[in-house]
């Protein structure tokens, strides 16, 4: 076994003390797979994963508090303290023959079986810490050349789980590594079997690729032949601009965004349809397709919809943006607008919008009012003094919600109060 002893990785002491009482009942253990990679690139790891030759009864014998996790598939959670770590028997991957799930997973005593059915020569290494890396695919060096490259045939890995192709892309995109010839040769050759993995984990590479330090690898994705698949509608936005000879500017819109989630998704799909309108209904077919929680699906769809919402550069023209944007999506709106204005080019609506940003915080800090949480007069305060209950109790709390919005000085209870009431009795609603 090749064996890089010189690294050092410093492992949390519940890791090592699982690979302590596992080694002293006879059985190999070790880290493995993105836990290795990262210490190797210097990256913090998220999870300590940890294989070994134990069978998953001998894994719950050696350890009071346990969690079945997968155990047909040999992972059992192993809690030490606070933290928890996943530990998985040797295995040998049978056919993915859905493209989905391995059909059966034989266990196996060897370590290199194990490491081999792995996807990447980067999460194919192992470590122990009186051995070292335990690195035969060279996955260091592959590290250091900034490659994404599967171990042995890629046609076999791409084959045995196609979700594998989007998971390139994604380390690409992520760790800033180039795709190796072979592997991405493979992935376009084999592009049309991501149809058979599921809505929920393309999105969820789909996902980490966007809210990467180089989103624009998303054009790596439809290089392949991958987004053609999963999301032909970008290919289709990518034609169209080709037809009007213009640039194509999601990849760059996408670097000037800020890495998030909902924020980046739209900014890939807001030119998906001929209208904001018709892209927001786009947005939503295709976050419905892809299984995404309401939550992030509602709020692309209305920053979709409201990009081109002029937001007028002064504090009233920001507190009606954020009336009518509402509050929780305002920023990110506003970081919309700004990735299209600087992939344009467009200097001079960057800056004013950092000015409507700054605007907007000094709103913020001082609490301004934009909604009727902010307003000093309630339904309840209408309601006792005889205007309502019904409709009209929120139609009269919106008109004065629109005039403090316009003056904020106004927003006092008696004031309000007078004011409703002179309202109320214009609409002859008073005491109904
Ligand atoms: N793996 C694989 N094929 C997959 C998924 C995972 O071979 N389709 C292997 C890889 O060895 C990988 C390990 O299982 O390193 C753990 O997978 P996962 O937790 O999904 O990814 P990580 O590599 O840990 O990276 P991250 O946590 O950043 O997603």
């Amino acid at each position: 076994m090749s064996q890089e002893n010189k690294f050092l990785i410093n492992i949390p002491q519940g890791a090592e003390k699982i690979l302590e009482r596992l080694n002293a009942a006879g059985h190999e253990a070790y880290i493995v797979g993105g836990c290795v990679r990262d210490s190797l690139l210097g990256i913090t790891p998220k999870d300590w994963d940890i294989t070994t030759s134990a069978d998953p009864g001998e894994v719950k014998k050696l350890f009071r508090r346990t969690v079945d996790t997968g155990i047909r598939h040999g992972t059992v959670t192993v809690l030490m303290g606070k933290e928890s770590y996943e530990v998985t028997t040797y295995r040998v991957d049978g056919n993915y023959s859905d493209g989905r799930h391995p059909d059966r997973v034989s266990f196996t005593g060897d370590l290199t079986e194990d490491l081999k059915r792995r996807d990447f020569t980067i999460n194919a290494m192992s470590y122990h810490p009186d051995q070292g890396i335990i690195d035969e695919f060279d996955g260091a060096g592959d590290i250091s050349r900034r490659l994404v490259k599967c171990v042995g045939d890629p046609l076999e890995r791409f084959t045995e789980d196609a979700l594998r192709m989007m998971r390139a892309v994604r380390f690409a995109a992520q760790l800033g590594f180039d795709i190796d010839g072979a592997t991405a040769e493979a992935a376009r050759q084999l592009a049309d079997r991501i149809e058979y993995v599921s809505a929920e984990r393309i999105r969820e590479e789909l996902v980490k690729t966007l809210v990467s330090p180089d989103p624009a690898r998303i054009m790596t994705a439809m290089d392949l032949g991958l987004t053609a698949r999963i999301l032909p509608e970008f290919d289709r936005s990518y034609e169209r601009a080709m037809e009007k000879g213009e640039a194509f500017l999601p990849p760059l819109e996408l670097g000037f965004a800020p890495a998030n989630a909902v924020l980046r998704l739209a900014v890939l799909m807001r030119n998906f349809g001929e209208s904001p309108a018709e892209s927001a209904s786009a947005a939503d077919d295709i976050l419905k397709r892809l299984k995404s929680d309401n939550h992030t699906r509602e709020h692309v769809v209305r920053l979709i919809r409201l990009q081109g919402h002029e937001i007028e550069e002064s504090e009233a023209g920001v507190r009606r943006a954020a009336y009518i944007a509402g509050t929780d999506i305002l920023d990110e709106l506003i970081s919309l607008q700004k990735s299209a204005a600087a992939a344009a080019g467009n200097e001079t609506e960057t800056l004013r919008l950092d000015s409507i940003g700054e605007i907007y915080r000094k709103v913020t800090e001082e609490g301004q009012c934009v909604n009727l949480k902010g307003l000093a007069l309630n339904g309840n305060d209408l309601i006792s003094s005889g205007i309502g209950p019904g409709p009209v109790t929120g139609e009269i709390l919106k008109e004065l919600l629109e005039e403090i919005i316009e003056d904020p000085s106004l927003n006092r209870k008696e004031l309000l109060l007078e004011k409703a009431l002179k309202n109320a009795e214009s609409k002859r609603i008073i005491g109904k």
